[in-house]
């Protein structure tokens, strides 16, 4: 039921889609598709990973604690969605972005549960950012960053994102590159109805020389 129920909210958030396939975005990459998503330079390119600048940007998010990411990202979507449909103190709809953006912090709460923060983008072009009206949805404003950035193709699910974290993690440390080794981001560009061509990555933080990560936490935005 709660499956069913998730399918549809996602079928719903990416419809807009549908009606927008003429609108071309020069600068976006391939896997936003017609949606907008945060802009980024690409610093450099390897067979297994780039290195990413993100300029800041703003993003409205909500924790969950829990032992599963997909249980996670299901408990998260729908609040979130709820937001974009108009749970907002301006009563408006934004449109659907990309990517869904779940950061993870491993093993850090109660039981060895996991944190997640689950975000969508706001981009500035949809005016001034609306204030969310259910209490666990915060606006949060991410600092320029720059990250490691692996792509992969399928479902991000419980099997896969371990592995694809792992995977990455083991390449960074075996080319002796400075990362924050805290936390890992997912970056989902489909929903789940969709089942070819589809395009997931995994963001690991960069730290400079010393150690120190290359941004700041997340900051509330405030109004
Ligand atoms: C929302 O999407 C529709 C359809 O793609 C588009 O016409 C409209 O300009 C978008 N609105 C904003 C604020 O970007
Ligand atoms: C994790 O999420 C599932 C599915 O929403 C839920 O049934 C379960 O109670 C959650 N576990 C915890 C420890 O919160
Ligand atoms: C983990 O999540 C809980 C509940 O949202 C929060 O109180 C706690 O500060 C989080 N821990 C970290 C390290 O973010």
């Amino acid at each position: 039921m709660q499956v069913v129920k998730l399918a549809v909210l996602f079928l719903t958030a990416f419809l807009g889609r549908c009606q927008a396939q003429q609108r071309e975005n020069s600068s976006s990459p391939w896997f936003c598709h017609d949606l907008d998503c945060p802009p980024f330079v690409t610093l450099d390119k390897n067979a297994d990973y780039e290195t990413r600048q993100y300029t800041p940007a703003n993003w409205v998010s909500v924790n969950v604690q829990n032992y599963t990411y997909s249980a996670a990202v299901s408990k998260g979507f729908a609040p979130l969605f709820g937001y974009i449909s108009g749970a907002n103190k301006e009563g408006v709809r934004i449109n659907m972005t990309a990517p869904v953006l779940v950061k993870v912090l491993p093993g850090d709460g109660p039981f060895c549960q996991n944190n997640f923060t689950i975000s969508f983008f706001v981009p500035t072009q949809q005016g001034d950012t609306p204030v969310p009206t259910e209490p666990s949805v915060y606006l949060s404003r991410l600092p320029a960053a720059t990250y490691f950035v692996s792509s992969f193709g399928g479902f991000a699910d419980d099997t896969s994102v371990p592995a694809q974290a792992a995977a990455l993690t083991a390449k960074l440390t075996a080319n002796g590159e400075a990362f924050d080794s805290s936390a890992f981001w997912t970056a989902g560009y489909d929903a789940p109805y969709k089942l070819t061509g589809r395009h997931n990555e995994i963001w690991i933080l960069k730290s400079d020389a010393a150690g120190r990560s290359g941004s700041t936490p997340a900051k509330s935005v405030a109004g």
